[in-house]
C-alpha cells in the first residue's frame, strides 16, 4: 500500500502575527512538494490570519472539544476552528492527555467531533519514559490507539501520530527501529479495530524530529510521515523536513 507521507507542524503554545511569515516559506516548500502533504497546526488564535495568509498552505488546530457548543467557558468548538479555516486538528496529544488529563474517552469524543465539523484528525499516542523502561511501551500505545479510535475511523480522515512522551523536545529520539516496530504494532492495532482500513492509515512519528535525523525515520517501516513540534516554528528548520519527506 503505498501511502502519501503527510508532514506536520505543532506550533504548540508559541507563535504571534509577526511568526506568520514563516509560514510562507513553507507554504512554498510545500508547493513544490507536491508528493507529500504539509499542514501546520497554530494556536486557535492564529488559524483565521494563517489561513488568510497562506490559503494553499493546510492550516490546523492543537485540540478541539467535545462538544459542539454551550457553557464551556474558555473552549473551543470544531465548528469554530473550521469557521476559522482550518482544516484539521490534532488530538489527544500528550501535552493534554498529561497536562489537562484527558482521558482515552475524551480524545475519542474529539476526534468524533472534528469529524462531524468537517475536518480531519491526526490523534497522536505515545509512552512515557518510566512505561518503556517497564517494558509496557507497545502494550501502553497499542492499548491508546485502540480505546481512542474514533467510531467509523477511516484513512480519509484521520492520521495516528506516535509521540513517545520522553523524546518530546528533549533531542532524544528512539531507534529507528524502535520506531519501526512501534508502528507494526500500532497498524497490527488499527487492523484489530478497522480491518483492512488499516492498510491506508498514516502513522506519523514525532519527537525531536530535525533535519538531521528526519530521512531516516521517514524511511522506516510503516511511517508515513512526522509530527513536527521545535523544528516546525521556523521555515528554515521546517522546510528541510519538508524537502526529506519529497526526496523518498
Ligand atoms: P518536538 O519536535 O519539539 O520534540 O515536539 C514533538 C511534538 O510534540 C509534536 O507534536
Amino acid at each position: 500500500m503505498m501511502r502519501r507521507k503527510l508532514v506536520a507542524g505543532n506550533w504548540k503554545m508559541n507563535g504571534s502575527c509577526a511568526a506568520l511569515a514563516e509560514l510562507d516559506g513553507i507554504a512554498v516548500a510545500a508547493a513544490a512538494a507536491p508528493g507529500v502533504d504539509v499542514a501546520v497546526a497554530v494556536p486557535f488564535t492564529l488559524i483565521a490570519p494563517a489561513a488568510e495568509r497562506v490559503p494553499a498552505l493546510v492550516i490546523g488546530a492543537q485540540d478541539v472539544h467535545p462538544a459542539a457548543g454551550g457553557a464551556h467557558t474558555g473552549c473551543v468548538s470544531a465548528a469554530m476552528v473550521a469557521e476559522a479555516g482550518a482544516r484539521f486538528t490534532l488530538v489527544g496529544h500528550s501535552e493534554r492527555r498529561c497536562d489537562q488529563a484527558e482521558s482515552d474517552g475524551d480524545v475519542k469524543a474529539k476526534a468524533e467531533a472534528a469529524y462531524r465539523a468537517g475536518l480531519t484528525v491526526i490523534l497522536c499516542v505515545g509512552e512515557q519514559l518510566a512505561e518503556r523502561d517497564a517494558g509496557r511501551a507497545e502494550a501502553v500505545v497499542t492499548g491508546q490507539v485502540a480505546a481512542s479510535l474514533p467510531d467509523g475511523a477511516a484513512a480519509a480522515w484521520l492520521s495516528i501520530a506516535y509521540e513517545p512522551v520522553w523524546a518530546i523536545g528533549t533531542g532524544r529520539t528512539p531507534t529507528v527501529a524502535d520506531v519501526a516496530q512501534m508502528h507494526g504494532a500500532i497498524r497490527r492495532q488499527l487492523a484489530a479495530s478497522i480491518g483492512e482500513e488499516a492498510d491506508a492509515v498514516r502513522i506519523l512519528y514525532g519527537g525531536s524530529v530535525t533535519a538531521d535525523n528526519a530521512a531516516g525515520l521517514l524511511r522506516a517501516g510503516d511511517v508515513d510521515g512526522a509530527l513536527v513540534g521545535g523544528a516546525s516554528l521556523t521555515a528554515a528548520k521546517f522546510v528541510p523536513i519538508v524537502e526529506a519527506a519529497a526526496a523518498l
